[in-house]
């Protein structure tokens, strides 16, 4: 999922193969960094490039992961869990989709510190009875808080366990009292091209922008991100507010989030804009349906290098299927 300008027009470069395989493909990485064998180090340098030293690079990624102030840690709701083994963290805070930033997977965690992510408002506006704006640290008091373990699948065909913290999207919903004319949520990113040099790049339509049909917004799946792994975002992760809509594509879980907007009809979205035939609106996590240019039937866990069998809905059809079942 990428886009390079080239003769003065968009084209979709392959660029699928993700040089992380090349230093997470390998089992319990993590617990041999902790042993800091020889080998281990050395094979680590490739990761972090630059010729910085391997250790520096590893103790960098842990310094962008937040202190745990209340309210984190938050209580785990033992109702989302996962079958799979939770992701290293420091892999996956190391390995990002973030293109405001880069689209270096890899190097956002380094680009993104310079963020400023205090204060952070957010505004509640559109088809709504209570329009708000409102300062991340008010919403969150105002929210009944919970971390959630949720499997996410990114349309590249990598994937992850994550403890996420938050709230429920319908939470934030019943606040805004919408009224009966609302049928969509957009959802926007910042945009502040002076910290985030990604957005500099004019052929992508910033800022970011997606949506969810309101039933899908309601649905007790649907989780507002503030935290991760028991302490706040790091801001490659998309601090201080993101999306997690399990069951779809990664690129629908929005990061840095500004605005939500309830409107009457369906919203563009940032994606499905810059490639209709490769990224839909849904983006429902579908084996069968391979992406125009790879098959979306099996994908690598980022911290293991393994390769597992893709499920319908991303492992969560029990719950969201009817969602879409037609008549
Ligand atoms: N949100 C914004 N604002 N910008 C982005 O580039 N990338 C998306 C999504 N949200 C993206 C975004 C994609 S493609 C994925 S897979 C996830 O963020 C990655 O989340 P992670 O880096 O926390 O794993």
């Amino acid at each position: 999922m990428a886009y390079i300008k080239k003769n003065n027009r968009l084209s979709l470069p392959e660029r699928f193969a993700t040089p992380v395989s090349v230093y997470v493909n390998r089992r319990g990485f993590l617990k041999s960094l902790g042993l800091a064998g020889i080998g281990s180090w050395f094979w680590l340098n490739g990761c972090f490039g630059n010729g910085e030293p391997a250790a520096q690079g590893l103790n960098s990624v842990s310094q962008t992961i937040p202190a745990a102030i209340p309210p984190y840690p938050l209580a785990r709701n033992p109702l989302y869990t996962a079958d799979r083994p939770l992701t290293s963290e420091l892999v996956a805070a190391a390995y990002n989709n973030y293109y405001e930033f880069t689209t270096d997977k890899d190097q956002v965690w380094k680009l993104a510190q310079g963020f400023e992510i205090t204060p952070w408002k957010i505004e509640i506006s559109g088809e709504v009875h209570k329009p708000l704006t409102i300062d991340i640290d008010d919403l969150l008091k105002k929210m009944p808080l919970e971390e959630r373990v949720y499997r996410h699948r990114c349309v590249e065909a990598w994937s992850m366990v994550v403890p996420w913290s938050g709230f429920a999207l319908r939470d934030l919903i019943k606040l805004a009292e919408p009224t009966s004319a609302a049928r969509y949520l957009r959802f926007v990113s910042f945009y502040r091209p002076g910290q985030a040099k990604g957005q500099k790049a004019a052929w992508y339509p910033w800022p970011y922008y997606e949506g969810l049909s309101m039933a899908e917004a309601s649905h007790d799946l649907a989780f507002m991100a503030t935290g991760v792994y028991g302490h706040p975002l790091p801001k490659q992760h998309g601090a201080p507010l993101r999306l997690a809509t399990p069951w779809k594509y990664g690129f629908k879980s929005i990061k840095g989030i500004v605005k939500i907007e309830f409107l009457r009809e369906r919203p563009k979205t940032f994606w499905n804009d810059l490639a209709p035939a490769e990224y839909s609106f849904s983006a429902n996590v579908n084996p069968a349906v391979p992406h125009p240019r790879w098959s979306q039937a099996t994908e690598r866990v980022i911290d293991t290098g393994e390769r597992i069998p893709t499920r319908m809905f991303n492992g969560y059809a029990d719950q969201v299927a009817e969602l879409y079942r037609k008549g």
